[in-house]
């Protein structure tokens, strides 16, 4: 859920159409991670949690209280990779904690490997923005 309400946040800053499609996609693999966890928990009867504090805390949590400007690639690429870090350690909690279901398994490593290809899209990324900035 997180996941899905930074990057759409973020969408009206992107630098380029080739971005624009990158975050987009994310966008749509993270929503389809959400519905699969609202089901889940429906299904079992919970309610999905709501989350507080709002993007920005969340964020600068995430950075360890370090505060960024979103509004450059490379901090962004720097959140994403935060981001998506946290999320593959929660998919491998979870896997864990769901190991007798099969099918539910199943989905988590599918999702874990969706935030491994994205994790490793904003470290090639980031890569790129940082030597931008070193060439100019
Ligand atoms: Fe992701």
């Amino acid at each position: 859920m997180f996941q899905l309400n930074l990057y759409a946040s973020q969408k009206g800053a992107l630098q380029n159409e080739y971005i624009e499609h990158a975050y987009e996609r994310m966008i749509e693999l993270e929503r389809q991670h959400t519905d699969f966890f609202k089901l889940k928990l429906e299904e079992f009867g919970h309610e999905a949690p709501k989350l507080s504090g709002g993007l920005t805390s969340l964020a600068g949590h995430l950075l360890g209280g370090v505060a960024l400007d979103f509004t450059t690639a490379e901090n962004r690429y720097k959140l994403g990779i935060a981001v998506e870090t946290k999320a593959i350690e929660m998919y491998r909690a979870l896997i864990m904690e769901a190991w007798e279901y099969p099918d539910i398994c199943q989905r988590l490593w599918h999702n874990m490997i969706d935030e491994e290809f994205h994790l490793l899209w904003y470290k090639d990324n980031l890569k790129h923005a940082t030597s931008l900035i070193q060439s100019t």
